[in-house]
């Protein structure tokens, strides 16, 4: 029974180790060590890190028309490129983008907030702090 015990928490410090040191790398995960006050924005790797009233949200800072880099202006989002719009909260205002910013999962993490870069979310789901 140790002997399981210890090869569980082996693989699980090993599990977390991998998670964090691509979290480090920024391929999968980026870690954000400080957390935005209510209706800021930390934006680190094209992803924005948001929080509003309802807790934290992440972006992917790509717009998806054709892929340039959304920058927050006055409380929107604002697509340098070809003019598009999303609110805040990473919604569609207008065009030509199709469709909104993508919502990215977020988790607490050792060394702070971790944004999952693989896992979409949808745009209502907010971490509670
Ligand atoms: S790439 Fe953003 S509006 Fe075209």
């Amino acid at each position: 029974m140790a002997a399981v015990a210890v090869a569980v928490g082996m693989w699980v410090g090993a599990a977390f180790r991998a998670v964090a040191g691509r979290g480090r790398a920024g391929t999968k995960a980026v870690v954000f060590e400080r957390v935005p006050a209510k209706g800021g924005v930390i934006v680190k790797k094209r992803v924005g890190l948001c929080r509003d009233e309802g807790g934290v949200f992440a972006l992917l800072l790509v717009c998806p028309h054709l892929g340039c880099t959304p920058r927050v202006e006055e409380g929107f989002w604002q697509c340098p490129c070809h003019g598009s719009r999303f609110d805040f909260t990473g919604r569609r205002m207008h065009g030509p983008a199709p469709r909104g910013l993508t919502h990215l999962r977020v988790r607490r993490g050792a060394e702070g907030l971790i944004v999952e870069l693989e896992r979409e979310v949808p745009g209502a789901w907010r971490l509670k702090l």
